[in-house]
């Protein structure tokens, strides 16, 4: 199999933020897509290792913050490669409410999900999720999954689902 058929597949950069007992945690995720228009609905792959799953799992939602080429690298350092587990990772990047869930400030806009069905794999959760909220937050380029990598030169960790071992 050519992995490089794979790396033509095309993605945002974003953050799946949700509640942990009253304080906002998430994760970088580039798998985030729409699947429906009437109703809108999303659906985003979220490890099973990964902290955010077992909070999504017990809030029965989701957000998504699109993060563009000009927000800060350090999002991405601390949303995508700490866990919430012993981080709380909005002390480092600015929260907003928004549609009654916690939100990356900085973002280009955010979509509110309701947990409506979820799938699992062997190692990862898909949830679909009706959004019950979205606005767009400023202007900027939402940053691509392409741009991540040939422009920031950032690295997928191991549970990001299109990590491949060297
Ligand atoms: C560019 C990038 C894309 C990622 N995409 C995903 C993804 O789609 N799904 C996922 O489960 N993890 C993904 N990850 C990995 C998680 O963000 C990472 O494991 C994070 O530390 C988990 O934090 P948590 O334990 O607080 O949930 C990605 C990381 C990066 C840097």
């Amino acid at each position: 199999m050519n992995n490089n058929a794979l790396y033509q597949l095309s993605y945002g950069v974003y953050v799946v933020s949700t509640w942990d007992k009253g304080r906002g945690t998430g994760c970088i995720a580039n798998s985030a897509m729409q699947i429906t228009s009437q109703p809108a609905t999303i659906a985003v792959s979220i490890n099973h290792d990964n902290y955010t799953n077992q909070c999504i799992q017990d809030t029965g939602k989701f957000a998504i913050s699109i993060l563009g080429e000009h927000c800060n690298p350090g999002v991405i350092g601390t949303f995508g490669f700490k866990s919430g587990r012993d981080n709380n990772k909005f002390d480092e990047v600015q929260q907003a409410v928004k549609g009654f869930l916690p939100v990356v400030a900085d973002a280009c806009g955010y979509i509110v999900c309701e947990v409506i069905d979820k799938m699992e794999t062997s190692t990862h959760t898909v949830f679909l999720g009706k959004v019950l909220d979205a606005d767009v937050l400023k202007q900027d380029v939402p940053m691509t999954y392409a741009y991540y990598h040939n422009v920031i030169k950032g690295k997928s960790p191991k549970n990001a689902p299109t990590y491949i071992a060297e």
